[in-house]
């Protein structure tokens, strides 16, 4: 096992509802099981199959509504525009109109999935690092409300797209502002040396929002900035603010134009496992809103409208993902392996970032974690794991396994790889089921095939 150092671990023996702020909001156990939206996962794994992906869709609203109000607590003008690339449905974009907040796109594609939802445009962000022209000609003939500009290149694309169809195109300047995020570097986009967006030191920021301001087809509202995913520190997001709203000032003072928008993005981090304690919604909203404020207050700027992107916070904690247990191997002194119908075409995090979630067996919730194992995916790869040494409750062959935390960034990035289905998504609620995404089937696998 090259990949995995052996470590010697001790049960925790904690039981499910140990789990806290790892968990759905309306996680429960009754009779022995995991209940979540009032419905018996098991229950669930028998109806839909596995692997499934679960979401708490109270936990879902639940967070939107946070991000509303624990920033519009603390300055009215104030919008929540949910990142799609977390997890993206049309169900989600529904929820999501309901809840009366914003979307943003990072393609054509979620692009195309928010208006066949019905989600109006107006309400759409659009990004991306290199949108391509056929993705810009999309958005802007959809009527998004803002795109949000990347590029010199793509400044002058915009301009002209929207010339040529007598518009202009509402645009926001992204920056990176030179902070790096306490967080994965993966993950990390707002330092100086990024793909992203357009630096603050060089003075290329500046002559981007100058050429913005020349050009007739783009209306220049504001600055976007993105400083990474999953942070705990909110001071790095204290930094940002600091140095953006400078150069706002610094933007009044070289062009008279007064910056309306700022979008500070995401990022806040969220417990995947038990010792993770991230920042509330309430505390994040309290430093983005109060420390935008008094910067402004600094240089005597108006306070401009809001924006914040949220993406894993809302729906991380949400989703769980349901598998079977297929194959016990116990290695004798070195581990056992107890390996699930899924794995790394399911969830990409453990093998890519080696992010690390809480499992509990879903039949057996109310037991202790009383064993030691690596739950490994059904996959071709050594690094095809779930997670690695992890309490469980003693596994059998046929128990329904249950992953925590799985509601960001796991079906989004889901693959084919091996031709595996991807799993469907269930939204429950009340006592109540329904399926949101079904699974692929094999027809699905082969519908770009055009031939021999
Ligand atoms: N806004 C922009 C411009 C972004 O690029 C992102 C995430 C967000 C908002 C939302 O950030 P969040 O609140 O979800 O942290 N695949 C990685 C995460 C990549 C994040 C990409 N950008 C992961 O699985 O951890």
């Amino acid at each position: 096992m090259a990949h995995f150092e052996r470590v010697d671990i001790d049960p925790d023996f904690k039981t499910t509802m140990d789990l806290g702020a790892v968990l759905p909001q309306t996680a429960q156990i009754k009779d022995g099981h995991l209940y979540i939206g009032g419905v018996d996962t098991v229950e669930l794994a028998k109806e839909y199959g596995t692997a499934l992906y679960v979401m708490d869709e109270l936990h879902i609203r639940t967070q939107l509504r946070n991000y509303l109000e624990w920033t519009r607590f603390h300055w009215k003008n104030v919008d929540v525009v949910y990142a799609g690339k977390a997890f993206i449905s049309m169900a989600m974009c529904k929820l999501v109109e309901e809840e009366g907040c914003f979307l943003d796109v990072s393609s054509g594609g979620e692009l195309a999935l928010a208006l066949a939802s019905g989600f109006p445009a107006e309400r759409i962000f659009s990004h991306g690092n290199n949108k391509t022209l056929p993705e810009l000609t999309e958005a802007i003939e959809a009527g998004v409300g803002r795109i949000v500009v990347d590029s010199f290149e793509e400044l002058e694309r915009i301009d002209q797209l929207a010339c040529e169809r007598n518009l202009q195109q509402s645009v926001l300047i992204r920056v990176t502002p030179g902070v790096v995020a306490d967080t994965h570097e993966y993950i990390q986009t707002g330092s100086e040396d990024s793909k992203f967006g357009f630096g603050l030191k060089d003075g290329l920021a500046l002559d981007a929002v100058k050429r913005a301001l020349q050009l007739p087809g783009v209306d220049f509202r504001g600055l976007h900035m993105h400083i990474g995913s999953q942070i705990f520190a909110l001071n790095s997001y204290a930094k940002a603010i600091e140095v953006i709203v400078h150069f706002m000032d610094e933007i009044r003072e070289q062009t008279g134009f007064t910056v309306a928008e700022l979008d500070t993005g995401g990022g806040l981090g969220i417990a995947y496992g038990v010792p993770d304690e991230p920042s509330t919604i309430k505390q994040y909203g309290k430093v983005i809103v109060d420390d935008i404020k008094e910067h402004c207050e600094q240089h005597d700027l108006p306070v401009p409208r809001i924006m914040v992107e949220p993406g894993r916070s809302i729906v991380a904690n949400a989703g769980v993902t349901l598998y079977t247990v297929g194959t016990i191997k116990a290695i004798p002194n070195i581990r056992t392996f107890v390996a699930i119908d899924g794995g790394m075409t399911d969830n990409i995090r453990p093998a890519l970032y080696g992010a690390r979630y809480e499992p509990v067996i879903a039949n057996k919730a109310d037991k202790p974690r009383d064993s030691v194992v690596t739950i490994a995916g059904k996959h071709c790869e050594s690094g095809d794991v779930v997670v690695v040494n992890t309490p469980l409750q003693t596994a059998e062959v046929g128990d329904i396994v249950c992953v925590f935390a799985t509601g960001a960034y796991c079906q989004s990035m889901a693959s084919n790889y091996n031709k595996q289905v991807r799993p469907g998504v269930v939204f429950v609620r009340d006592g109540q089921s329904r399926l949101v995404v079904r699974r692929e089937t094999y027809d699905d696998l082969m519908r770009c095939e055009v031939g021999l």
